[in-house]
């Protein structure tokens, strides 16, 4: 069962410009696509690299150490040398605030 965490203001969170939050002692990047925030986990599944610090063009969060490409909305690795999914998470807007879903 998903359990709603209240993590920043939603206008933290702008186009292409991704940021990291912590819950539950867990990194977490979320992402703006227009009305829409998605989120994954912030370690990349390759390496030790942080998403929030790779390149947003729209779906796709490019990594900044070996340029793997993950889509946000899926969580699928699109290209090599990504190899493992990234876990993503419930995302909710409510009163101009990101909540996001922990199991
Ligand atoms: Fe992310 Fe290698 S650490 S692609």
């Amino acid at each position: 069962t998903n359990q709603w965490v209240d993590v920043c203001p939603a206008s933290d969170v702008s186009d292409d410009f991704p940021v990291s939050v912590i819950v539950d002692g867990k990194e977490i990047a979320l992402y703006r696509v227009g009305n829409e925030v998605f989120a994954t986990d912030n370690l990349c599944t390759h390496g030790h690299a942080r998403l929030c610090e790779g390149f947003q063009e729209g779906y796709e969060i490019e990594c900044p150490l070996h340029q793997g490409r993950f889509d946000v909305r899926s969580g699928k690795a699109l290209c090599a040398p990504l190899t493992t999914d990234i876990k993503i998470y419930p995302v909710r807007l409510a009163d101009e605030r990101v909540n996001i879903g922990i199991e």
